[in-house]
């Protein structure tokens, strides 16, 4: 069974400190992937490591910088949360590599996004565990832009044929207008209304954004809070099941 789990930054940080982890957060996440039998790719969001960054050097996944500054300050404060989670991984006898998507990935001018993803692939089966992050990425016309771990996770789980997608985020679902957990979302109406409509636009990557790009994936996918991460890795579907009605 491939798993692909994507953990949200403000899962694993502290986010209203600049780059300070949540120790207990990243144990009890670690903790949980080493329990795990499955085929695990890992992919990570910013929290206080990426975002504040990004936010100083006026940086989206729209606007990108020439400055090099910038993307040092962005990409190194990723790689550096990114070694963080590997080494929690690690020292749980999980077999966690770091892959960095700055160094392969890249954008078009309309802002197609190309990711080679071979390298993840051949990891997986040869038994370790790719631990990838949101990140810069190569922007043709805008220099580097922010590549999200949620378009990381809709490229990543067709590639690695997931049988399933998780997305671990501090809410405890999909909420409805009434702060309600919705069970199950088989098309993007099912959750316009909670969500601001469907003409809601969201770059920035909310929840919108995400339930429209997990309604695209061949695999189920849930999203929950983190305490419910070990009942997603044993097989249940906590929170909010997303998966389109074909
Ligand atoms: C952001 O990644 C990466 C950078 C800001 C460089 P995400 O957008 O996936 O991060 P979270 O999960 O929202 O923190």
């Amino acid at each position: 069974m491939t798993v692909v789990l994507k953990l949200g930054g403000s899962v694993v940080t502290e986010k209203e400190t600049p780059e300070t982890v949540d120790d207990e957060a990243l144990a009890a996440a670690a903790d949980a992937v080493a329990a795990s039998d499955h085929d695990v790719v890992v992919i990570h969001g910013g929290g206080s490591f990426g975002h504040h960054h990004a936010a100083e050097y006026g940086v989206s996944t729209t606007e990108g910088t020439h400055d090099v500054a910038g993307v040092q300050a962005i990409h190194g404060a990723m790689t550096r949360l990114n070694s963080r989670i590997v080494t929690a991984l690690t020292e749980r006898g999980v077999p966690a590599v770091p892959v960095h998507p700055f160094s392969a990935a890249d954008r078009g001018a309309d802002g197609t996004l190309t990711l080679p993803t071979g390298q993840v692939r051949t990891l997986l089966s040869e038994g370790f565990v790719p631990v990838l992050h949101g990140d810069l990425v190569a922007h043709a016309g805008e220099g580097a832009t922010v590549l999200s771990g949620d378009e990381l996770v809709v490229e990543l789980a067709p590639a690695v044929d997931a049988d399933r997608v998780g997305v671990c985020s501090t809410v405890p679902g999909v909420l409805d207008e009434d702060g309600a957990v919705i069970d199950r979302i088989e098309a993007f109406e099912d959750a316009a209304a909670a969500l601001g409509g469907s003409d809601a636009t969201d770059v920035s990557g909310g929840m919108a954004a995400k339930v429209r790009a997990l309604l695209e994936l061949e695999s189920p996918a849930s999203v929950f809070g983190p305490d419910a991460l070990s009942a997603f890795l044993d097989g249940d579907a906590p929170g909010t099941t997303i998966e389109a009605d074909r």
